[in-house]
C-alpha cells in the first residue's frame, strides 16, 4: 500500500484486537521514528506492550487492546507542536501502509503515566497503533470551497492537495484550517486552539501528499 492509499483508508480506530505486532514490523516503526527524531528534532518514544496509557473509565467506554503507542514529545518549545504533527502523521500513515491501524490521542490519556515515561520536555499525545477491531469510518468532512482559496484558476495540484487535507485527522475533527494560494506559493492558517499546532503540522503533510511537493512552496514553513 502506497502512503496515497494509507490516507485514504485511515480512520480512527479506537478498539484494537490482541493480535501482537511482530517483531519486524515493529522494528520498521521504531526505525522510522528514530528517523524523524532525527530529522525534525523531536523525541518520539515507542512503548511496546504497555498497556497503561490510558485509565480506568477510557478503557471502560471509549478504548480496547492499546499495547503499542508512539508518546509525541519533543523539546523545542517553538516549533515542537507543528513539527510532532507532521512527524506523528509519517508514522500513522507509515503504520497505516504496513496493515496496521491507528488512533491519534491529544486529550483523553493517563497524563501522569505518560509524562513519566516521555523522552521529551513537551508531550502533545500519543498514537496508539496495532489491529483494528474494524477499519473505522471516513469522518464528516467539510468541502473543498469551504476550506481555501486560490487566485485565479484553481490548478489540480492545489485541489489534490486541498482533498488530501480533507482527509487528514483533525482534533475534535474541527478541520478550522484554510489554505490559500497564489501562483505556486501556499500559505496555511489554522484558528487557535489547543491543538491547532499540531493539527497544522498534520495538515501540512497531508496537503503535501496530495499536491505533490515539487509543485508549490509552503509561504510560512516548518
Ligand atoms: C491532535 C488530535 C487530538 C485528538 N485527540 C483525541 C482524543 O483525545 N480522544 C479521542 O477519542 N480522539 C482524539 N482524536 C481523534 C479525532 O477525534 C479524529 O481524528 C477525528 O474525529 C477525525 O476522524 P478520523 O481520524 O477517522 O479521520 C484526536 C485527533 C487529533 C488529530
Amino acid at each position: 500500500m502506497t502512503f496515497e492509499e494509507a490516507m485514504r483508508e485511515r480512520h480512527t480506530v479506537r478498539k484494537f484486537t490482541d493480535k501482537d505486532i511482530p517483531k519486524d514490523i515493529r522494528s520498521k516503526l521504531n526505525t522510522r521514528m528514530f528517523a524523524n527524531n532525527e530529522k525534525y528534532s523531536v523525541s518520539m518514544r515507542f512503548m511496546i506492550d504497555d498497556t497503561n496509557a490510558f485509565g480506568f473509565l477510557t478503557k471502560l467506554f471509549l478504548t480496547k487492546g492499546v499495547k503499542y503507542y508512539f508518546i509525541l514529545s519533543g523539546g523545542d518549545i517553538f516549533t515542537t507542536d507543528e513539527k510532532l504533527g507532521y512527524c506523528g502523521t509519517d508514522l500513522m500513515l507509515y503504520a497505516q501502509t504496513l496493515g496496521l491501524n491507528t488512533w491519534w490521542v491529544g486529550g483523553t490519556y493517563n497524563r501522569r503515566y505518560i509524562n513519566r515515561h516521555a523522552t521529551g520536555d513537551k508531550v502533545l499525545g500519543l498514537i496508539a497503533v496495532g489491529y483494528g477491531e474494524n477499519q473505522g469510518v471516513p469522518h464528516k468532512s467539510k468541502s473543498v470551497e469551504e476550506v481555501c482559496k486560490y487566485e485565479g484558476d484553481m490548478p489540480e495540484w492545489f485541489r489534490n492537495g486541498v482533498e488530501a487535507a480533507l482527509l487528514a485527522p483533525t482534533a475534535l475533527n474541527k478541520q478550522a484550517f484554510f489554505i490559500e494560494g497564489k501562483e505556486n506559493n501556499v500559505v496555511l492558517s489554522y484558528s487557535n486552539g489547543a491543538f491547532s499546532g499540531v493539527d497544522k503540522g498534520i495538515i501540512k503533510y497531508h496537503f503535501e501528499l496530495g499536491a505533490g511537493t515539487e509543485n508549490f512552496f509552503w509561504v510560512n514553513d516548518l
